[in-house]
This record gives structure tokens, sequence and C-alpha cells, in this order.
């Protein structure tokens, strides 16, 4: 007979290896309420009116009771997304995408393939798998994606690879002839490519999922659909793939305000376009801004600019904080570096005129 371990009452159960040798994730979401928030990509004017109205006055909350049901969401958005809907997996956001992938790829030791810095979920999923997490750079000095050594690197071991384009924080896209290349060569390994930033850049590896059947594209409603606390995304790829996914993903992980809501955001691209128009315009203003002020920036493909600010960093960090406006420190990923999520003409008016004087 097995021994048994006697409790006291303090026996604390040991954590896995995978758990006990992680660094807390922690990113600073706690008190932002009032403040003007540059700070993590969001849509800094919300959602849609007409998802307002709909979360307002249109919720059935008789429904609340019942485990909620997707058939007429996964329709909807099959529709919009242009895909059958076999190959569509609703997701409790990106975050849940990545972890069903890992969990669905992903054995104790083995290869994943991630570049740094990039989204911080990537790893995090990874290394609670316990899989073994290759980091490849982006160029020191371009932060410019690192082709060449990806196609090297890829190998036989190589089972899982996540690709954000545009990758945050860097903020630059690939090509899909450079995904077409990365999937080639990848022939034992799923390929995500993460597109919380589509609508920012217009370069989307959706249609080719029917062309490779390692390719995984996400998408979310947390960026300019502006419903970030809905939890709510898709995951795309070839059917025999997504029934994979299914079975190891909880039946019911996307809850029922969300799956109704998702349905409404998809009709108003109006307001989608509307806001994309406008960010486009207020980062080319923020550049502009930045250049006067002497301030390295690198180009974006994303509603978010990274700037090199050297040893100010943190100061400007405080310092807009003080003014009511946050901004994301990277300096953990890339010294001196600043995030600055871009909103509106006026909130980054705001913001330069906030910089300039943090900066005198
Ligand atoms: C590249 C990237 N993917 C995904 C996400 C988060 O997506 P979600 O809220 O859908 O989990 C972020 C958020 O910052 C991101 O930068």
């Amino acid at each position: 007979m097995a021994e048994t371990i006697r409790n006291n009452g303090d026996a604390r159960p040991k954590a896995r290896r995978a758990i006990d040798s992680m660094a807390p994730y922690r990113p600073p979401t706690g008190g932002r309420q009032e403040l003007l928030r540059l700070d993590f990509n969001e849509n800094t004017l919300g959602c849609s009116p007409k998802v307002r109205e709909f979360l307002a006055t249109s919720l059935n909350v008789c429904s609340l009771p019942a485990y909620p049901e997707y058939s007429e969401t996964r329709r909807d958005l099959a529709a919009f997304f242009g895909v059958e809907e076999e190959s569509l997996v609703l997701t409790n956001g990106t975050d849940e995408a990545i972890q069903v992938l890992v969990n669905t790829y992903l054995d104790d030791g083995q290869e994943c393939l991630i570049l740094q810095p990039a989204y911080a979920m990537y790893r995090f999923y990874a290394e609670v798998a316990g899989a073994e997490v290759f980091a490849l750079d982006y160029n020191p000095d371009t932060l410019a994606f690192p082709l060449e050594q990806v196609l090297e690197s890829i190998s036989a071991s190589t089972r899982l690879i996540m690709i954000a384009n545009p990758n945050n924080p860097t903020g630059g896209a690939i090509s899909l002839k450079a995904i077409e290349q990365i999937l080639q060569r990848a022939g034992n390994a799923a390929v995500l490519i993460d597109e919380a930033y589509y609508e920012f850049c217009g370069v989307t590896a959706l249609p080719l999922i029917k062309d490779y059947s390692n390719l995984f594209v996400s998408r979310t409603f947390s960026k300019v659909y502006g419903l970030a606390g809905l939890r709510i995304g898709c995951l795309f790829t070839q059917p025999a793939n997504a029934a994979l996914l299914r079975k190891g993903q909880s039946p019911y992980s996307v809850n029922a305000v969300a799956a109704a809501t998702a349905r409404i955001a998809i009709q108003d691209q109006e307001f989608i376009t509307g806001y994309v128009t406008e960010v486009l315009a207020a980062r080319q203003l923020t550049e502009v801004g930045l250049e006067k002020l002497k301030i390295r920036y690198f180009p974006s493909d994303g509603n978010f600019i990274l700037m090199d600010l050297g040893d100010r960093a943190e100061r400007v960090v405080k310092g807009m904080r003080e003014r009511g406006i946050l901004v994301r420190d990277r300096g953990h990923e890339i010294p001196g570096a600043v995030r600055v999520t871009i909103g509106t003409r006026d909130q980054m008016d705001r913001f330069l005129v906030a910089l300039r004087e943090v900066l005198a």
C-alpha cells in the first residue's frame, strides 16, 4: 500500500516545478479608471455606442441562469471573418487562444519558439506547461524582425511558434511572404500569428489558413473594439485542428454576455473604421511631436509607439502619471523604452503637452 503523509494543518501541497520556477506576471491594472489610459493599447474612447446601448437595454438577464450557448455567435462571427464555422474557435480573449494552443501542442519539455520583446503571455503559458522556451531577440538597434534567425532556428523539435503581427511592444509588422516562409519551414510546429492589432495595420494571414495546415490566426475584441473587460476573441485554423483545440478547451470559457455582445460589435464597422482613421492621424501627430522633442521612437503598425527615453524613462513615466496620464515602462525589456498607446488627436495633444512639461 502507498505511504500516507499526515497533515497537522500546515502541510502545503508542492507546486509543479514549472510554476515554482516562474517569475510572477502582474500587469499594473489597478487604479486606472480616472486617468488617461495610454498604457495597455486599449481603445481610448471605449466601445461602439451601439454596443453600449445593447449592454444597457437589450441584454436578456433571463438567459443568465443558463450556460452560454454559442451557435448564433459562431455563425455570425464566421460570416463576418469570411471563414467556415468549423474553422473558428471562440476564446476568452487571445490569452485563452494561447493557452489552448499550448495545451494542445506542447508537452512538458517540448520546444516553443518566441521572440523578445513580445506579448508576455506567450512565455507565460509555455512556462506554465513546462516547455523549453527559445526566445530570439528583435534587432537590438532597429527592433526589426530577425527573419533569417527565425528560419534557421526552426527544427524538427520546434512544436509551437508564436508571433504577434504587428508585434507589441516593438510595433513593426512582417509581410505575408515572411509568414509563408516560416510556415513552410515549420512542418512539425503549430504557428500562431496573433493579430490583436490587425485593424490598425491591414495585413492578415487569415486567408492563408486554407493553404497551411499548421497556421493559427488569432483576433481579439480587446483592442479596437474596446471590449477588453469582456474577454472575447477568436482563433482560426483548419477544421481538423479546430476540433483538436476544442477537445482541450472548457466548453463554457466565453461568458454569455461576451458572446452576445460580440455579435453586436461586429455590426458597427463605421465605429471601427472611424476609430482606426482617428488613431492613424493621431499616430502621425504623435510622431511629429516626438521628433520636435528629439525623442527617438520606433515606427509602428499598431495603436502604440515605443519611445527610447534613455535615462529619462522613469522620470517620464512618473511625471506623466502625476499629470493624470498612464504610459507603460518597458525598461525591463529594452533599457529606456516607454510605450505609449495612441488614442485620439486630442488625447495625444494632451500627452505631448504633458511630455514637454515633464522633460523641461
Ligand atoms: C500582441 C497581443 N496579443 C494579445 C493581447 C491581449 O489580447 P486579449 O485581451 O484578447 O487576451 C495583447 C494585449 O496587450 C497583445 O499585445
